[in-house]
């Protein structure tokens, strides 16, 4: 399942957050690939384990413990210290799929990778190009979201970010580790909770049906989740 999540950031934390990272020292981006994904990946990425990196990374990591729909949606167990990349001149990162684990430089944290995530840091107008192409079996999806914006994709997914022909393309991107591992488990859970929150609207939360449905959620989510 793909899901855009909106406002994430607000534009003034969007502004703060790249005030913060624009003034820092930026690095070749193969810093953090895999040999393979190397070949395919031109772009400038935040030292993983900086400063700047590290205060960033948090200030992500509040807004979406502030989101419920990245929380009902991702139902996350762990999510990787989000990273920091920008395209410009050309730049862009050819097909590929993300490493199924993923460890910090320091070796403290590793996760599972189930869900990929890029949170946009530029507005779509300030640059061409640069669009994220995702491949499903529903075809490929192009994004190119408002700044701010979160995009959430399976991570066993081929993707790739094309050239950024003019201005330049900031975005964090990261990984979580799922509670529930599959993809369509996931999927599953998200829909009956958004469902069972619309009910509630129309029916009251105290509905007898919708205490029974709630507790069908969370029986499900027990049945799948890893903690
Ligand atoms: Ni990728």
């Amino acid at each position: 399942m793909m899901l855009h999540i909106p406002q994430v950031l607000s534009k003034p934390a969007v502004a703060e957050l790249r005030a913060l990272i624009d003034a820092a020292d930026w690095i070749d981006g193969n810093a953090t690939s895999g040999s393979q994904s190397a070949l395919a990946k031109r772009n400038e990425q935040l030292p993983e384990g900086s400063e700047a990196a590290r205060l960033a990374g948090e200030r992500v990591l509040d807004a979406l413990a502030r989101s419920p729909l990245f929380v009902t949606a991702a139902l996350p167990q762990t999510v990787f210290p989000p990273l920091f990349n920008r395209y410009g001149g050309g730049q862009a990162f050819g097909t590929h799929i993300d490493n199924a684990v993923r460890q910090t430089r320091t070796g403290d944290l590793r996760i599972r990778s189930d869900l990929s995530a890029t949170l946009f840091l530029s507005e779509p107008e300030d640059y061409d190009g640069g669009e994220l192409l995702v491949e499903d079996t529903y075809g490929v999806h192009e994004v190119k979201l408002a700044a701010g914006d979160l995009i959430l994709y399976p991570a066993s997914s081929l993707h790739q970010v094309t050239p950024v022909t003019r201005g330049v393309r900031t975005a964090s991107f990261f990984w979580i580790q799922s509670m529930v591992r599959e993809d369509a488990r996931r999927a599953l859970l998200f829909q009956m909770d958004i469902a069972i929150q619309q009910l509630a609207g129309k029916v009251g939360a105290g509905a007898p049906e919708l205490v029974s449905l709630t507790g069908t959620y969370h029986n499900l989510l027990r049945m799948w989740a890893e903690v």
